[in-house]
């Protein structure tokens, strides 16, 4: 659990050229001395309805760019901004933070949040935050955040709102630089990409995602440590990546995306390609909507085995965030598990929610 108003470090960790580093490695929020609060639970009654990412109506996606927009115009160093939002996930990924659960306990040993049970809860509340945030910033408390339906095959292309460099004459919002730019054109992800490019039809591309949908969610995620992540407490140090703890989704589409997207000829693989810059392509939420989506399918699945953790380490594991009014608040995992009470949910095709159920490898 870290102190994120007295103890935070420059980032590095897992940063493999540092000096040739695209973005910066100085990830603290602006945060110093200031009061941790209790979080509360929203307590309107609208749920904001996150929505397909390539299907999205034209007031979806221009709300969408506008809030973006507004959220690039803020100074840097406002915890709304573009910049404080994409260092979080540096500073909790890339060991800014150290674990002081009890005191001075683990206080030199690096928190990571990937890797582990933590992946699935973190990410959650950090999008929960980021959402309320964008609507904020366009005063819209229904705001929602599209998501990369990358599990079905209309949605598997990099959404179009990505692409375009200008719109208009004005620069696209939803624009990142650093992206693979043959990536971007060409069309289908590969949700098993591991660096080299496999050259498929898209026809066949489908079809091998399907089934690697299906390796995450069923074939290789079918309990509890295999969809979460193993345990990881405080005194553990950062798993390492690829150590057989980390989660099914996690390991398999979750960061084959990341790096399809990221460019690869750049020193870290940026922005996607690496925990410190990934926060900064607006990609990287509407990707993680979608993995945080594919926890909600995973229960809905109704097989034996799907349930969250239920263990005191997990539950009451903690992060600290910026939440819309710029107060900071601590939030556990335990208190994310239920959807309706965090007051948002993801727009499903009636017909078919499972597309990839049949696709077994
Ligand atoms: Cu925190 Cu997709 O990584």
């Amino acid at each position: 659990t870290p102190d994120i108003t007295s103890v935070c470090k420059d980032a590095g960790a897992g940063v493999n050229k540092k000096d040739d580093a695209i973005r910066t490695l100085k990830c603290c929020p602006p945060s110093l001395g200031k009061e941790v609060k209790h979080f509360v639970f929203p307590k309107e009654k609208t749920v904001r309805m996150r929505w397909p990412a390539h299907n999205g109506t034209k007031e979806q996606v221009d709300k969408y760019r506008a809030a973006i927009k507004a959220m690039r115009a803020l100074p840097d160093d406002h915890p709304h901004s573009f910049v404080s939002q994409a260092k979080i996930h540096c500073a909790y990924c890339n060991g800014g933070y150290t674990q002081v659960a009890s005191g001075e306990l683990f206080k030199d040993i690096d928190l990571q949040i990937h890797n582990s049970w933590l992946f699935f809860p973190f990410h959650r509340w950090y999008l929960y935050f980021y959402e309320r945030i964008l609507g904020k910033l366009i005063n819209d408390p229904t705001f929602a955040l599209p998501f990369w339906k990358w599990d079905e095959p209309a949605g598997m292309p990099i959404p179009e709102m990505f692409v375009p460099e200008t719109i208009d004459g004005q620069p696209n919002p939803l624009y990142d630089v650093y992206r693979n730019p043959h990536h971007i054109k060409e069309g289908y992800v590969d949700l098993d990409y591991n660096g080299t490019d496999k050259h498929l039809s898209d026809k066949t591309q489908v079809a091998c995602n399907l089934s690697t949908v299906y390796r995450d969610l069923v074939r290789n995620g079918s309990d509890t440590v295999a969809f979460f992540g193993g345990d990881y407490v405080a005194g553990d140090s950062p798993v390492a990546n690829g150590d057989p703890s980390v989660g099914s989704v996690e390991a398999g589409c979750h960061t084959a995306v990341h790096i399809w997207v990221g460019d690869k000829t750049k020193p870290n693989r940026e922005d996607m390609g690496n925990f410190y810059s990934a926060g900064y392509d607006p990609a990287f939420y509407i990707h993680h909507a979608n993995v945080d989506r594919m926890w909600k399918l995973w229960k809905e699945l109704g097989i034996r085995g799907h349930v969250e953790p239920n263990c005191e380490g997990w539950l009451n594991a903690s992060y600290v965030f910026y939440d819309e009014n710029e107060e900071l608040v601590r939030v556990f995992n335990k208190d994310c598990v239920k959807l309706d009470r965090l007051k948002y949910n993801y727009i499903e095709n009636s017909k078919e929610v499972f597309p990839w159920r049949k696709s077994r490898p």
